[in-house]
This record gives structure tokens, C-alpha cells and sequence, in this order.
């Protein structure tokens, strides 16, 4: 059994110590709150050690493109694909350039990056793009983050985050 005998102090807001208590009543066996945090740390780090590596495609305003990709080389990304796409979200491209009276799905250019990276630097790059490429006007885009199984260099062969590096 793991000796407890370290005392750490914790300060956490009302609205975090709401989050724990609502974790622990869903718990069989209704942990502590020490125990709910000790177990909530261990998981997020078992998922960190199990998802080292994400892709992140962000669907962004054309004009904000230069902007995100000059904060994204400054934060130590090693690569970005970019890719000139059209799309729509749920007003279906309307309120964006809307001229006449009818109603019609209209796909609005975007563009779409894709950026590799490892675990160290995506909630940076994820919060990067949303300061920057967020206007607060709809149509300001979609990121989504998937897990990242394998990468591979191909020059060299060299995998997973040595070839992220
Ligand atoms: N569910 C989705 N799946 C795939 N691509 C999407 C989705 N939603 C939006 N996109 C892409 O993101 C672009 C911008 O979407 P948009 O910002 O309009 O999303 P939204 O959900 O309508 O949010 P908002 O209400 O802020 O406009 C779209 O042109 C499309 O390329
Ligand atoms: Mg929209």
C-alpha cells in the first residue's frame, strides 16, 4: 500500500470543489476529496502517457491565417499543413455574406491547418489559435483535437515524437 505521507496544501475555488464532489458521488465507493484529486492526477496522467501525441485541425478565417502561423512557429511547432477549403457551420454560411431574401447553404472559404504535436505543446497551440483566430462573430471556425497513434519521418524512418522534434 502507498505510504501517505506527504501534507500538500491545495486552495481551489468553489466551482473546482464543486467539480470533485460531483466526481466522487459518482464513484461506487464515494471517496474523500483527497482521493477523488489523488485518483483524478493519476488518470490524467496515465492519459497523458497514453496520448503523447495529437493532431490538431483548425478551420480559421482566411485573413487570420498569417497572424496564427507566425504565434504557432514562435511557440516551437515544427510544421503546419495548410489547406485552402470552403465549408459551413450551423448557419449554413448565411448570416457570413447574406445578400438576397432566400435562404440557400452557402459553403464560405476557410482555411484548414493541420498541426502535429506533441503533449507539451497543445493546450499552448489550442489556446493560441482561439485568441488570435476568434473575431466573436460566427463563422470564426472549429478546431478539433484528435489522439495521434504514429508519426514517422520519412527521410530517416525516425517515429513518434523524435519525429515530431
Ligand atoms: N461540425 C462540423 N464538422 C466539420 N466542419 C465544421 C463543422 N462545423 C463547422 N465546420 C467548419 O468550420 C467552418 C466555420 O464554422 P463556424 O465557425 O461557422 O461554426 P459554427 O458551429 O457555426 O459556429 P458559429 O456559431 O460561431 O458560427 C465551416 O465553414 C466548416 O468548414
Ligand atoms: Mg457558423
Amino acid at each position: 500500500m502507498e505510504k501517505l505521507d506527504q501534507r500538500i496544501q491545495l486552495v481551489a475555488s468553489s466551482e473546482f470543489s464543486k467539480i470533485i464532489d460531483a466526481w466522487r458521488r459518482k464513484q461506487s465507493d464515494l471517496p474523500s476529496r483527497s482521493e477523488a484529486i489523488r485518483r483524478l492526477v493519476q488518470s490524467g496522467l496515465k492519459y497523458e502517457k497514453e496520448h503523447p501525441m495529437h493532431m490538431i485541425t483548425a478551420i480559421i478565417r482566411p485573413h487570420k491565417y498569417e497572424e496564427v502561423r507566425e504565434a504557432l512557429l514562435k511557440l516551437g511547432v515544427e510544421g503546419i499543413t495548410v489547406a485552402q477549403v470552403q465549408g459551413f457551420g450551423r448557419q449554413r454560411g448565411q448570416t457570413e455574406f447574406y445578400r438576397g431574401a432566400e435562404y440557400k447553404t452557402a459553403e464560405v472559404p476557410k482555411v484548414r491547418l493541420e498541426i502535429a504535436v506533441a503533449q507539451g505543446l497543445l493546450s499552448e497551440v489550442i489556446e493560441a489559435v482561439q485568441s488570435i483566430a476568434a473575431t466573436g462573430k460566427v463563422g470564426d471556425g472549429k478546431l478539433f483535437v484528435h489522439s495521434l497513434d504514429q508519426v514517422m519521418r520519412i527521410r530517416t524512418g525516425e517515429r513518434d515524437e523524435k519525429a515530431l522534434s
